[in-house]
């Protein structure tokens, strides 16, 4: 089983990723709120990769079924329903909303994967459920990290590390690592032990917490609280129908103090 880790969107052209099994890691905070938005009823996330296209796409689309979800410096965009904090994102707020999602990174690179054979959203909230949905697969892998501006991110490389730690908890499988593959498995087994005080130290933790975000860094970092795989399905990312949530993710209470408007 091959595995190839990309640390940026930039590293690839979108027909790279044509015809192959993807995951895209945003760990702060895209991936995780785009789980917890899915598991708490949203009908489907529509990522754009610019502002004029979240625009132009949610034209197309009418109604009060459609939201506008995103971030730019961390914070909501002006004119859009939500922001970026997993916690705008209850029952109440997104539940049968199609959320047209524009993020600085994160968006973008599930953007970038439109074109994958397969492709699923992780971060650590929902990693085993990817990683069993990986082991389906039966095939190659390509883990494209969302990264900041075109920077590596050392969050989104623990995560693929640690996906890539747990498809080798199997001793049937002969693995072949690119090396960012390889740097991505080493840094996680020297990063696992204390996971919030790495991501804290990140520079994207660091400026999540500068701005009010505390809470979102701590709960981006807490590992299967959400049992979801956000899948690419036509060219929005949804849970397949066989797969809906009993239930909703245990309703977080909005705090206003984590909704910052500009
Ligand atoms: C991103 O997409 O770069 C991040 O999710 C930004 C953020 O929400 O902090």
């Amino acid at each position: 089983m091959k595995i190839e880790v990309f640390f940026s969107p930039s590293q690839i052209d979108d027909l790279f990723l044509r015809d192959k099994n993807v995951v895209v890691i945003d760990v702060l905070r895209a991936s995780t709120t785009v789980a917890v938005a899915l598991k708490n009823g949203a009908k489907e996330i529509i990522p754009v990769n610019t502002i004029e296209s979240a625009v132009k796409v949610s034209g197309n689309l009418f109604g009060d079924v459609v939201l506008r979800g995103g971030e730019r410096n961390g914070k909501i965009i002006e004119g859009f329903n939500l922001g970026n904090s997993p916690f705008e994102y209850t029952p109440e707020a997104v539940k049968g909303k199609s959320i047209i999602f524009c993020t600085t990174n994160g968006s973008t690179a599930m953007w970038k994967a439109r074109y994958a054979k397969n492709m699923a959203v992780a971060g650590f909230v929902n990693i085993s459920a990817v990683v069993n949905y990986i082991k389906e697969l039966h095939d190659d892998l390509y883990i494209l990290c969302a990264g900041k501006q075109t920077h590596f991110c050392l969050e989104d490389a623990v995560c693929a590390g640690m996906i890539i730690k747990m498809l080798m908890d199997r001793d049937d499988v002969e693995f072949d690592f690119n090396d960012s593959a390889a740097a991505a498995y080493t840094l996680y087994k020297n990063s696992s032990k204390n996971l919030l005080k790495l991501m804290r130290s990140t520079d994207h933790g660091k400026y999540l917490l500068e701005i009010g975000f505390e809470k979102d860094v701590e709960f981006c970092t807490n590992v299967d609280t959400v049992d979801i795989v956000p899948e690419l399905i036509g060219n929005v990312i949804k849970i397949p129908k066989n797969n809906l949530p009993e239930k909703p993710h245990i309703p977080i209470s909005i705090d206003t103090n984590l909704i910052k408007r500009d």
